[in-house]
């Protein structure tokens, strides 16, 4: 928990130092400030705190980079990474067969081990529209987000929170969205993933989606991801599901499958 302290104020440190001309300027104030990323500068992204006791509860221990559990996404973060630049690809979709094999968990994890070990910013977006959970795994307060941009009601940087790590950036969603399947093949979902996409040159886009056999949400969205990564629950997920879901996904850029929740130590992801 201490680790995860300090790694959080180190963050900050950095963070704070990346608003350029506000040295003195305290965090509340930076709230809807300036948010960089890598050479970028967002105009009024949101700046949130991190409860490090909220995202220990939540498994989220990229946080701190010297848990020795973060090696295991090292691996996964520098294999996917190595695929996706040999292919010039910038959108990662995770699904998997069933609800609840781990990944909101994975997705959150493998963003943050970007953010804070690569030059590269990662975006994290909660498409799993049915049963959002980003927000409330990392503990963020109850703003403005995906649904409201999808409703038209306020614009993409009002929905954008930066987590108080530097080159991490989230979009998040609270509420679960009437016709999802729709919405995630709509030209407005469209435009916002080739804006995402394209906006920045070194930003990798992770999108959190529903499982494969509950909807057809995660194969209607998946043409507009560039690959895809699966991940299945030990001793829950059947090889059976995962066969037909290989089947599902052979017409996307399968990059592997994140074997979650093993009760092997030190082995709990492997790709
Ligand atoms: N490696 C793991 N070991 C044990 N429990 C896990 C692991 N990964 C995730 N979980 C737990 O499993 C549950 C489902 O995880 P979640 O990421 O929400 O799954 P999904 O997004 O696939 O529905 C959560 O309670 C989460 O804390
Ligand atoms: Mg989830």
């Amino acid at each position: 928990m201490e680790r995860i302290k300090e790694a959080i104020a180190k963050a900050r440190e950095k963070q704070d130092g990346a608003f350029s001309g506000r040295e003195n300027t305290t965090r509340k104030a930076l709230k809807s400030a300036e948010v960089v990323e890598g050479p970028i500068v967002y105009k009024e992204t949101r700046v949130v705190d991190l409860d490090p006791a909220h995202l220990e509860d939540h498994r989220i221990i990229t946080m701190d980079t010297e848990d020795p559990n973060s090696i295991s996404f090292d691996i996964l973060r520098t294999q996917i990474l190595a695929k996706m630049e040999a292919n010039g690809w910038k959108t990662l979709a995770i699904t998997s067969p069933t609800p609840a094999c781990g990944k909101t968990v994975v997705a959150i994890n493998l963003a943050l081990s970007i953010a804070k070990q690569t030059d590269y910013t990662a975006l994290l977006v909660d498409f799993d529209l049915r049963r959002p959970q980003v927000a409330s795994y990392l503990g963020l307060p109850r703003e403005y987000d995906l649904a409201d941009y999808l409703d038209g009601k306020i614009e993409l940087n009002d929905a954008l929170v930066n987590p108080g790590v530097p080159r991490f950036v989230v979009l998040p969603n609270r509420r679960p969205v009437k016709n999802s399947t729709e919405i995630l093949t709509s030209r407005k979902v469209k435009a916002l993933v080739a804006e995402l996409r394209d906006r920045y040159e070194k930003r990798i886009c992770i999108f959190d989606l529903p499982p494969l056999k509950s909807t057809d949400d995660a194969i209607a969205f998946l043409p507009q991801a560039d690959c895809v990564l699966m991940v299945v629950a030990s001793g829950e997920t059947k090889p059976g599901e995962v066969k037909d879901c290989r089947r599902q996904l052979q017409s996307s850029n399968l990059l592997g499958v994140v074997l979650n929740k093993s009760t092997e130590v030190a082995k709990t992801y492997y790709y």
